[in-house]
This record gives structure tokens, sequence and C-alpha cells, in this order.
């Protein structure tokens, strides 16, 4: 049995296909596979481990006809054509769970950070310019009694919604069926989408991306968003109309953003570059020892078991 792997990920995957007498190669390289190359390494194998990077549509789908899974190294799957892949009875599975608290602890940084303005505050004082305490040197504001709107309440959205409690913020979320525990554990109340943004000094989006949430944040939603309020993005960066969000804040129509994910990644918007009022991060949501480990020995685990015919453990 032999298995693909796009990208050099934690040993931990290597260690239990090993164990399990699994044949497996690994693309080494530093950057995203080329997908002629991608294509030619897949035609006879039994399992494919992917990242986000990666697409998995028909043509890549077609090319590997003895596949039996696709284990996507992400919770995220929108890089998979999973309709596709069922028909032709291939498993895909994803890393639900195991990055939730490094998602959402890196979320509560960026919220921080444009809360207490960190970033611009770091760069101040690089670049020479701090002169000494001032009474209104970069203020910020406080998170206490703010409202924080959620938009999806799942593993990420619960998990940030119960860190932001803790400083003593109002929960308000939005999401298609309610979620029981994270009203009863935060007072959490559920809200309109529109009501949602209309009220919140905080936002923070927790939702996959699919075609139907393509630009869920489009132009008519985001100018429903307070002028005051800071929006903070760790799920997709199509989620968000992103040109739209560039204008809102060159216009001061937000007070700020915090960004982990964007459009055309890697490729960013220049414009980001010059605003002050944004922080924007590499897509580094998972990246911490503990997530990408637990990622790879979940991902492996998922080939194990459709590889010796039992039930995959996380498929989507
Ligand atoms: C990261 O963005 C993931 O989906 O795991
Ligand atoms: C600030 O540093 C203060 O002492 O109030």
């Amino acid at each position: 049995m032999k298995v693909f792997i796009t990208r050099d990920i934690p040993a931990v995957a290597y260690k239990l296909l090993k164990q399990n007498n699994i044949e497996f190669q690994v693309f080494k390289k530093d950057t995203a596979i080329p997908r002629k190359v991608l294509l030619k390494k897949i035609k006879e194998i039994d399992g494919l481990i992917s990242l986000l990077t990666e697409k998995i549509d028909k043509e890549v789908i077609d090319s590997m006809p003895s596949c039996k899974i696709i284990a996507n190294y992400a919770v995220g799957y929108n890089n998979i054509d999973v309709k596709y892949a069922k028909k032709k009875g291939i498993v895909v599975t994803n890393t639900p769970d195991v990055l939730t608290d490094s998602t959402a602890e890196l979320t509560i940084g960026l919220v921080l950070n444009c809360c207490r303005r960190l970033y611009e505050a770091e760069k101040l004082l690089r670049n020479g310019k701090y002169k000494g305490w001032k009474p209104k040197l970069l203020l910020g504001t406080e998170l206490k009694g703010k409202t924080v709107g959620i938009i999806g309440a799942g593993r990420i959205g619960s998990a940030v919604a119960s860190r932001l409690k803790s400083f003593g913020t109002k929960i308000i979320y939005s999401d298609s069926k309610p979620n029981k525990s994270l009203e009863k554990n935060v007072s959490a109340k559920k809200r309109s989408l529109n009501f949602l943004l209309r009220n919140s000094d905080i936002i923070s989006i927790h939702i996959p991306l699919s075609e139907a949430t393509y630009h869920f944040l489009n132009k008519k939603r985001l100018s429903l968003i307070k002028n005051s309020s800071i929006l903070i993005n760790t799920s997709r960066g199509e989620i968000i109309d992103e040109s739209y969000l560039i204008w809102m804040l060159k216009n001061n129509k937000l007070k700020s953003a915090g960004l982990d994910v964007f459009e055309n990644e890697p490729i960013i918007n220049k414009e980001f570059l010059n605003l002050k009022n944004v922080i924007i991060l590499p897509h580094i949501g998972s990246a911490t020892i503990e997530a990408r480990s637990a990622m790879a020995e979940l991902a492996a685990k998922n080939v194990i078991a459709v590889l010796k015919k039992r039930k995959p453990i996380t498929p989507v």
C-alpha cells in the first residue's frame, strides 16, 4: 500500500505509517508541490495526505484511480471536491478538534492586538519614535463590557467565545442552529446575522468556506458594522469581500481588522501593507507544535484506518 504526502509534516505521521507497514513518499521541498509533479506522483497511490494549498479537483481525483482516502492536513476542506471524491468511492477526512485551541488562542491574540494596538505600538518603538510616557499615546479600548459577535458557533467559534467571556464581554452568536452548551456556558445569545453585525464591538468569523459562504460578508453585510468595531478573521479569506474591507479600513468605516487569512493566498493585496489599522498574519492559526503534531497523527490514523478497511476517525 502506497501513500503520498504532499509536504513534509511532523514525523509522528511517518512513524505511524511505518508501524503499520504502509509505504509512503513525501514531497520534501519547501514549496507547495507543483501541480504537474502532484499529478505524476499519485497515479498508483492508495492514499493521499494533502494540504490546504493543493487543489484536489476532478482532474487530480481522476489521476489516482486506486486511491481510497484523501486525508486533508487541515480542518477546512474547501480545497477538495468532496462530492466528486465520494462519487469515486474515496473517503475524505480532515483534522478537526486537535487545532481548535491553537486557532482560538491565535484569534484572542488578534483581538488583543486590535484592542490595544500592539502592532502599531511595537512599530513606533522600533522606529525610534517613543519619546516617553504620554497620557494619550496609543489609546486602545478595553474588552470588558464589550459585545463580542461570533459568526459560526462551531468548535473554534465556541472556544473563542469562552475565552473572550473571561475578559468580561457579552457574547452573541449567529449560526444556522442553536448551540445550547455555548448558551449555557457563557450565557451566549443567538441573534440574526444582521443584528450581530450592527451591535457587536468585536466580530470574529468561524465558518467554513464553501460555495454558499463565498463572500458571506459582502458589501451589504459589511456596511452594517459600526465604525468603532473590530473584525477578526481566522477562517478563510474568501468569506469576506476583501476589496470592500480594504475600502472600509481606509475610510474609517471600521476601527481595525485582525486577519490571518486572505482571498488570494499567498498573494496579499498590497493595500493592506500600507494600512495602520490592520494586523496581517500569514495563515498561522494552527501553527503550534502541539496542533501540528496532533494534525499529523490524526491524518495518518485516518489513512491507516481506511487502508486497513476500518472506519475513518474524522470523515467529512
Ligand atoms: C487551516 O486553515 C485549517 O483549515 O486547518
Ligand atoms: C502606568 O504605568 C501607571 O503607573 O499608571
